[in-house]
């Protein structure tokens, strides 16, 4: 049952037109080996190890790792049995982002008000809870097994026992500058509409398949955001395209709807794709022509075309200015999750100009697959 105290507030806000949302909270990824996950984004993206969480602390079930790097916070999570539900989800998609979790101020308020306006649950408010700090987490079912828990409650999350990690090496990742889901054909809009009527959400962009296509794929993206730049979610679908786009190949190996890359900001990504790449980071090969037309596409672009080339950064411009990102190869095995380093100078989309070149170059890789 649900207090009237919790309605009222949810009828406030309701009244008030508001979702009150504060940043992102966490990404929980489930996987495999939680260990190793956590190792590996350790030692190649810099995450300090600040928690654990798992059969030592009380968990008997499910093995944890709460990462943190500046203000992003990653908890990496492992089944201990083969009937849990993340083992399930793993055999499905194999690793991906289970959560995509927001801090909300009123997390009770928050769910109730979202399932008054149709949103599914995916769990109920409860207090998570220890001597190190006090959340209210409640959950809601988002795109394909996708959830968004919404969170309440200053620090770190209280059920991972701190641990220290000084040997950690940063690589200036500073915060989640947007997350971006895969959804089925003609799933786009019906997701975007959802966003809007849960979250009050607001389109920000949208590119049709004219602007994001090459012979083979294209695809359709649209970006919700919350009106202050804090959360912005850009959702693509397949386009008809020649061939299977990248899209179709993610939703194949994914089985479904979901996370397909997440972007972080860095304020000097040249020094972290020099950074990573010492570490044995590999980066989406980009074509070497991309850099000898790059000159006349941004002519006052402040950087050393030479120096962009060797790292394979990609730049762009748009009213507000430039651009600078890069993009993982796969982070696993299936052609689905990866990140994107972003280092934004003024300018406020998404490298839609680097898109053709990106997808030439997704589509290499593609095509030794076997899957174009
Ligand atoms: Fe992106």
């Amino acid at each position: 049952m649900v207090d009237q105290d919790t309605k009222q507030r949810a009828e406030q806000m309701a009244s008030r037109d508001e979702f009150p949302i504060k940043g992102f909270s966490h990404l929980e990824w489930w996987v495999g080996n939680a260990y190793q996950s956590a190792q590996y984004l350790r030692t190649m993206f810099g995450f300090r190890i600040i928690g654990y969480r798992g059969p030592e602390t009380g968990t008997m079930d499910a093995s944890s790792y709460l990462l943190a790097q500046e203000d992003i916070r990653f908890v990496v999570s492992g089944a201990l049995a083969p009937d849990h539900a993340i083992t399930q989800h793993v055999a499905v998609h194999g690793p991906g982002v289970h959560d995509v979790a927001l801090a909300v101020p009123d997390a009770e308020a928050a769910f109730e008000l979202a399932v008054n306006r149709g949103a599914e649950p995916a769990y109920k408010p409860h207090v998570v809870e220890s001597d190190r700090g006090h959340k209210v987490m409640a959950g809601l079912k988002a795109y394909g097994e996708t959830i968004h828990s919404l969170v309440e409650g200053e620090g770190e999350l209280p059920d991972f026992e701190p641990m220290n990690d000084e040997f950690a090496r940063p690589l200036g990742l500073r915060h989640i500058d947007h997350v971006v889901a895969n959804v089925e054909l003609h799933g786009m809009d019906e997701w975007v509409e959802w966003y809007e009527r849960i979250f009050g959400f607001t389109l920000l962009r949208h590119f049709d398949d004219e602007a994001i296509s090459t012979e083979y794929s294209a695809l359709m993206s649209k970006v919700v955001w919350d009106g202050s730049g804090i959360i912005k979610l850009p959702i693509n679908e397949p386009a008809e395209g020649r061939k299977r786009s990248q899209i179709e190949e993610y939703m194949m190996f994914y089985r479904g709807a979901g996370v397909q890359h997440i972007a972080m900001a860095t304020d000097d990504l040249q020094t972290t794709v020099e950074d990573a790449t010492g570490r044995g980071l590999e980066f989406l090969r980009v074509p070497d022509d991309y850099y000898d037309e790059l000159p006349q596409r941004i002519p006052d672009l402040d950087a050393d075309i030479a120096r962009l080339g060797k790292l394979k950064i990609l730049a762009d411009s748009d009213e507000g200015g430039h651009l600078l990102q890069i993009f993982t190869r796969m982070l696993q095995d299936r052609p689905t999750v990866f990140f994107e380093f972003i280092e934004r100078r003024g300018a406020t989309g998404f490298g839609e100009g680097n898109f053709k070149a990106l997808f030439e170059a997704i589509e290499r890789e593609q095509d030794r697959r076997g899957n174009l």
